[in-house]
C-alpha cells in the first residue's frame, strides 16, 4: 500500500499502536460489562475498522448493529442537526448499548446519538472512540472509553477519509498538502 501510505506526511498511530490501544480498551470494557449483555453499535462508515478490531479484541459474547447518520447541510457539521439514514435493526430496550466510533470531533454526532438511543429505554448507553479532538470538550458528552486525545489536525486512515479515500489505510496519519491542493 506504499502508494497510498505515501500520501501521508506524518504517521500519528501505526497499525501496531492502534491494535495495542484497542486491546487496552477491550480489557476495560470486558471488565466493566462482565457477566452482562453487550450490544456494540457502530457508526457508519468511519467506525467499520474500529468495530471489526475492537469487537474481536473483546473476545466475549456480544452483538453488533449499525447506524448511519448524516448532518443536515453538506460539508460542515456545525449545525448539530442529525438525521438517521439507517436505523438500528435491534430493539435496544433493556440492552447495554456501547456506541463505537473512530473519532469525536465536535461531539455533535455522538451527543445527538446518545440522547436518541437513550430515549429507547435501553439499560445503559455508553460511548467508545479511538480518537477525540479538543473541540469535543465543549459539548455535554460523557465518553467512557477514549483511545487517544489528539490535537485539531486533519487525520485520515483506519476508517477516516478524505473525500471518501484513505479509509483503508492501516495507520492513522496526516495528509501531505499536495494531496488536497
Ligand atoms: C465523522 C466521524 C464521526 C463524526 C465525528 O463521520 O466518523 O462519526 O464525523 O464528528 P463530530 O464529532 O463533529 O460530530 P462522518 O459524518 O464524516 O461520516 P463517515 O463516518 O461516513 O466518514
Ligand atoms: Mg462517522
Amino acid at each position: 500500500a506504499a502508494d497510498v501510505e505515501g500520501d501521508l506526511v506524518e504517521i500519528l498511530f501505526t497499525e501496531a499502536e492502534i491494535q495495542d490501544k484497542l486491546a487496552e480498551m477491550a480489557a476495560r470494557i470486558r471488565a466493566d460489562y462482565e457477566g452482562e449483555d453487550l450490544l456494540l453499535v457502530g457508526v457508519l462508515r468511519g467506525a467499520v475498522m474500529v468495530m471489526a478490531d475492537l469487537s474481536r479484541a473483546l473476545d466475549r459474547h456480544l452483538e453488533m448493529d449499525w447506524m448511519a447518520v448524516s448532518s443536515y447541510g453538506s460539508g460542515t457539521k456545525s449545525s448539530g442537526v442529525v438525521r438517521i439514514l439507517k436505523d438500528l435493526d435491534t430493539d435496544i430496550s433493556g440492552r447495554n448499548v456501547l456506541i463505537v466510533d473512530e473519532i469525536i470531533d465536535t461531539g455533535l454526532t455522538l451527543s445527538w446519538l446518545v440522547s436518541n438511543l437513550s430515549s429507547r429505554n435501553p439499560r445503559s448507553v455508553r460511548v467508545a472512540t479511538l480518537l477525540r479532538k479538543p473541540e469535543a470538550g465543549k459539548v455535554d458528552l460523557d465518553v467512557a472509553y477514549v483511545g487517544w486525545d489528539i490535537p485539531d489536525e486533519f487525520v485520515v486512515g483506519y476508517g477516516l477519509d478524505f473525500a471518501e479515500r484513505y479509509r483503508n489505510l492501516r495507520d492513522v496519519g496526516t495528509l501531505a498538502p499536495h494531496v488536497y491542493s
